[in-house]
């Protein structure tokens, strides 16, 4: 049975891995995709959506990567007209980490009302949905597999096409869903809790590669460093908080540019300069921890502005998106944005909302490969990490 195909642009992707803070650091497309593709079959019931060229096409997005059940419905890769956010971080946050099995398991028991909750607060009837596009990895396989599975299902019960996504192209096609989208090409700094690259985007679904961490995703380090402060999971926006209240230069950690002139990252260092301050300077007091997270936000947060500004510069681009669960981060969002003023360069930050894991960005992204004639097939497998 034919879903349909990943087309050739996609070879182009290239990127780091998994969400779910299983890290890696290889390519961005995967091996699976690349065998599965075969020519798109002219006849059968996903040939085409329901939208002719005039009428805007609707698509119900569906996100399962990590610890997030969401669904979302965008018009036209654009007007997000509901966007459902089913957190887990209740579930995991006793393990001080997401637990693979507890995220597949509370999927299923979210999965339906999410998206039940997304079609009826959009306005639309279920036979007004067009397309369906729904995340195919980097992620947890078994997480994934209850959003992929269940959007099969969806789409063949409603006789329209589904076409898998990538879950870093919809972080970087996340910045389409605010007024003033950047145009092509431009750089992109995705920055999650299990990914942290820089890409040249030259279109909404080509995107290529210029560095990625060798080690821990930004995020994963903020959660790794709230951790082991005491701040609990996840501990980005904890440390963003805390970091306010501290003095960055009271404790500086060493920034870890790597080789000034690449665009790698390498944040494990951090994490450790930072537990080894807090084994000689044990302390509860509230100033010190707000201090250290000050120190060590500043230094991320300096790496990151840095090798983003730099990537653009190079790339001769006037436009610069920050997404991912750390583009929420005020001092990075500050940080940028100074940066590029006097610099001539554009930036954009999605919403708080849309930098997280979402299914609107996933409903954006699928817009753009429905329209380019990708679509996914019945036997289509999703993949924990890339591997080109
Ligand atoms: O994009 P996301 O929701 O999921 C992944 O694809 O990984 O990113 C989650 C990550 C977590 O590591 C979380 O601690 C981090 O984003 N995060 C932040 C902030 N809010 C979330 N990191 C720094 N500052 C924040 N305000
Ligand atoms: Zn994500």
């Amino acid at each position: 049975m034919i879903l349909g195909e990943y087309r050739a642009e996609n070879k182009n992707l290239k990127g780091s891995s998994s969400t779910g803070h299983p890290t890696s650091n290889e390519g961005y497309l995967n091996d699976e995709i690349e065998s599965n593709r075969l020519p798109l079959k002219p006849a059968g019931r996903y040939q085409k959506t329901r939208s002719t060229q005039a009428s805007p096409m609707y698509i119900l997005g569906i996100e399962t990567s990590c610890d997030e059940t969401a669904a979302a419905i965008v018009q036209d890769g654009t007007a997000v007209l509901s966007s459902k956010i089913s957190s887990q971080i209740s579930i995991h946050h006793p393990y001080g980490g997401v637990v693979p099995e507890l995220a597949s398991r509370k999927h299923i028991e979210s999965i339906v009302t999410v998206v039940d909750e997304a079609i009826s607060e959009s306005g639309l009837k279920k036979n007004q949905i067009d397309a369906l596009a729904a995340t195919r990895g980097p992620g947890l396989v078994g997480a994934l597999l209850v959003g992929f599975s269940f959007a099969k299902a969806y789409a063949y019960s409603l006789d329209v096409p589904l076409v898998g996504v990538n879950h870093l192209e919809s972080h970087i096609n996340s910045v389409f869903l605010e007024p003033q989208p950047p145009a092509f090409p431009f750089v992109a700094l995705l920055a999650s809790g299990g990914h942290t690259g820089i890409y040249y985007v030259t279109s909404h679904t080509s995107v290529e590669l210029m560095g990625q961490t060798r080690d821990d995703a930004a995020g994963e380090a903020f959660d790794k460093v709230a951790k082991l402060l005491g701040l609990g999971y996840p501990g980005g926006g904890v440390i963003d908080r805390l970091a306010r209240e501290g003095n960055p230069q009271k404790i500086v950690f060493t920034r870890p540019y790597l080789d000034k002139s690449d665009f790698d990252f390498s944040f494990s260092g951090i994490k450790t300069a930072v537990r080894h301050y807090v084994d000689k300077h044990p302390s509860d007091d509230a100033g010190q921890i707000a201090d250290i997270a000050a120190g060590f936000q500043a230094a991320v947060v300096e790496v990151l502005t840095y090798k983003v500004i730099h990537a653009a510069q190079i790339k001769d681009c006037e436009h610069i998106a920050v997404v991912g669960g750390v583009a929420a981060n005020s001092g990075l969002r500050n940080s940028v944005r100074r940066d590029a003023r006097g610099r001539g360069l554009k930036v954009h930050i999605p919403s708080v909302k849309l930098c997280g894991d979402n299914a609107a960005m996933v409903a954006a992204a699928g817009f753009h490969h429905i329209k380019a004639g990708m679509q996914s097939r019945l036997e289509d497998d999703v993949f924990s990490r890339n591997t080109v």
